[in-house]
């Protein structure tokens, strides 16, 4: 395994069993509005409320940039037989030196519960390991954000501490968990996953 990053020049598509994920598009921007729009989903994500479609636009130049600078990966997450996007999960390098990035995802509420989520983060863990050459994937989630604490742990990640909230924060009073993923803790039958892109 390189002990440096090969980013990609373009975006991956990476295909699943349930869901393909590829580059986003401004056809995106309108199931990303609706998405991040809803309170709860924006406060589990721990993204800010947009105040119109029209932020759509930046939305999407921000994920081109930090992708121009190396600095994230992003993609549409879209089911199998379909071509619309129903969210997008991405991982953002928080230490090129030691190999380690962050892991986000948010998918639109009339998809949940549908096993989505699992697929796209086993596809993105599955390239970041074994293409991307990450050494460590990490993931900041609310202690009470029961869904994601429990895809997580299907894609194997390990809870590595909790990081107590600050009651005198606007933004950071709940305590969160931080999961992490090493590539050298995955297991064989989690490398051997159902993983193919272009
Ligand atoms: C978290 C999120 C990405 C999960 O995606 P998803 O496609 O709904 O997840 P899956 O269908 O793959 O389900 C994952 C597991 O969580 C379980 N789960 C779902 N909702 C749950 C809940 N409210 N309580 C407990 N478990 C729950 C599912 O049953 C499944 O486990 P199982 O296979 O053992 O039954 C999605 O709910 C979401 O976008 N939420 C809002 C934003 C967010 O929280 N992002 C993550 C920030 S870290």
């Amino acid at each position: 395994m390189s002990q440096t990053l090969l980013f990609p020049d373009a975006v991956p598509a990476l295909f699943g069993d349930k869901v393909y994920l590829r580059e986003l598009t401004e056809d995106d921007v309108p199931a990303w509005f609706a998405r991040a729009s809803d309170p709860e989903s924006a406060v589990l994500a721990g993204d800010p409320l947009p105040d119109s479609v029209e932020m759509g636009v930046h939305w999407l130049q921000r994920h081109r940039e930090r992708f121009r600078q190396h600095a994230a990966l992003r993609w549409a997450i879209v089911p199998t037989g379909s071509t619309d996007s129903v969210g997008t999960i991405g991982l953002t390098i928080t230490s090129k030196a030691e190999r380690r990035a962050e892991l986000g995802i948010v998918i639109g509420r009339a998809d949940w519960g549908k096993g989505i989520g699992t697929s796209a983060a086993r596809l993105v863990t599955g390239y970041a390991f074994s293409t991307l050459g990450l050494a460590e994937i990490q993931a900041e989630v609310l202690r009470r954000n029961l869904a994601s604490r429990r895809l997580l742990e299907k894609v194997g990640f390990h809870l590595l501490r909790t990081i107590p909230g600050d009651p005198h924060s606007d933004t950071n009073f709940e305590d969160c968990f931080l999961f992490v993923l090493s590539s050298q803790n995955r297991t064989p039958a989690e490398q051997r996953r159902d993983i193919v892109w272009s």
